[in-house]
C-alpha cells in the first residue's frame, strides 16, 4: 500500500466514520467478471451523512477515488487499484416511490428499483429489470436495454465533484447524453437521482418485464460470469452480429472465451484473468477490423494498474 493510503488511514477515516474501511480488498469479489486485483482501500459508507464526513478526508489524502456501481461493466487489471474504492451498495440504497417520480440513492440496485416500481404500479423503468448494477452506475453510463434508456427517464441527479467537494444538482435538460454515454464531469460521484414514472397496472408491467427477461435469457449467457456487452454497438449495427460474422465465437485465451450464445459477451470460465480478457478484446477487434473494416469501441471500463504480461 502506498504512502497516501497510509496517510488516509492515519487521518482516522475509520474512527470518524461509521462505515467500513477495508485494506487490500480483492475487487474480484465486487465485479461481475469475478476477476481483478485488490484496491488499496475500500470504503463502504454507512449512509449519506457518513459519506459526507469521509469525502473531505479522502480529498485531503489526494488518493485516486473509484466509485463502484456494482462492478458490472468493469474490468480491473491484476495489479489492482492504487487508491480508494467507494462502494455505495451497502449503505446508500434507499428508494422512495412517489406518484410521478421515484427517488433513489445511487447505490440502489437498478433491478430492485425496477421491481419496486412494478409492485407499486409505476411504469417507465421496466427496461432495467434485467440490467445488473446500481442506479448511479446506470446514470453514469446511460445503461439501456430493449428500447429503454436510463437518461430518458432521469429527472434530476445530485452528486459531488470529488476534486473540489462541490455539490451539484442537475436537471435532465442540463445533461447531454447519447447511446451508453452521459456527459458529466469525470470526477462526479452521483449520490441520488430522481426518475419520471407514470401510474400503471402492476400486472401489465409484470408481463412486460417477463417478456424482457425471457428475451434476455434466450439471447445472453446470463449463467456465466461476464461484464455485459464488451463493445458498444457501432452506429446502425450490432457489435455482436459483427463479431459473430467475423468468426470469433469460441475464441479463447486461457480461461476467457467469446460466448457461443452472444458474441458481444466474453465469459470467465473460472480462472480467467483480466489480461486474458484484454487479449481477447484485442483479437476480436483485429478480426472485426479485418473482416468488416469496423473499429470497435469498448463499453467495458478498464481500470487499475498496468504491469502484467499478456499471453
Ligand atoms: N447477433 C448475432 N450473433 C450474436 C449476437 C447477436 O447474429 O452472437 C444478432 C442478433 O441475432 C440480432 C442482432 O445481432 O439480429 C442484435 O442482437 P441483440 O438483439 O442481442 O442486441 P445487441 O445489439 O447485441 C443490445 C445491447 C444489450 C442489450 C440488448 C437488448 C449493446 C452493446 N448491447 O445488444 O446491452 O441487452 O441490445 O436490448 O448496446 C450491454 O450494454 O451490456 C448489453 C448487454
Amino acid at each position: 500500500m502506498g504512502g497516501r493510503a497510509q496517510h488516509l488511514l492515519s487521518t482516522g477515516l475509520q474512527e470518524r466514520c461509521r462505515g467500513e474501511l477495508r485494506t487490500n480488498e480483492p475487487l474480484s469479489a465486487h465485479t461481475t467478471f469475478g476477476m481483478g486485483g485488490p484496491a488499496d482501500l475500500f470504503f463502504l459508507p454507512a449512509d449519506g451523512d457518513d459519506l459526507q464526513t469521509a469525502l473531505p478526508l479522502i480529498r485531503e489524502s489526494g488518493l485516486p477515488v473509484l466509485p463502484l456501481g456494482g462492478g458490472t461493466n468493469m474490468l480491473v487489471r491484476t495489479p489492482g487499484f492504487r487508491g480508494i474504492v467507494v462502494d455505495l451498495t451497502g449503505g446508500m440504497k434507499e428508494i422512495e416511490i412517489g406518484v410521478d417520480q421515484v427517488v433513489c440513492q445511487a447505490g440502489a440496485s437498478l433491478q430492485v428499483l425496477s421491481r419496486r416500481c412494478q409492485r407499486e404500479g409505476r411504469t417507465g423503468l421496466e427496461f432495467g429489470c434485467g440490467i445488473p448494477g446500481t442506479a448511479g452506475g446506470a446514470v453514469r453510463g446511460n445503461a439501456g436495454a430493449f428500447g429503454g434508456e436510463t437518461l430518458d427517464r432521469l429527472s434530476w441527479l445530485r452528486g459531488v465533484l470529488l476534486d473540489s467537494g462541490e455539490e451539484i444538482r442537475l436537471q435532465q435538460a442540463d445533461i447531454s447524453y447519447g447511446y451508453r454515454y452521459t456527459a458529466l464531469p469525470s470526477d462526479v460521484l452521483i449520490l441520488e437521482a430522481g426518475f419520471r414514472v407514470e401510474e400503471a397496472v402492476p400486472e401489465a408491467i409484470r408481463k412486460e418485464m417477463e417478456d424482457i427477461l425471457s428475451r434476455r435469457k434466450a439471447t445472453q449467457p446470463l449463467w456465466e460470469r461476464n461484464a455485459g456487452c464488451i463493445f458498444k454497438n457501432p452506429p446502425g449495427t450490432s457489435a455482436g452480429l459483427l463479431i459473430d460474422q467475423a468468426g470469433c465465437k469460441g475464441l479463447r485465451v486461457g480461461q476467457v472465451e467469446v460466448s457461443d450464445v452472444h458474441a458481444n459477451f466474453t465469459v470467465n470460465l473460472g480462472a480467467g484473468t483480466p489480461e486474458d480478457v484484454l487479449s481477447v478484446i484485442e483479437r476480436v477487434r483485429e478480426q472485426v477490423r479485418q473482416h468488416h473494416g469496423t473499429e470497435l469501441e469498448t463499453e467495458v471500463r478498464v481500470v487499475g494498474e498496468q504491469g502484467m504480461e499478456k499471453r
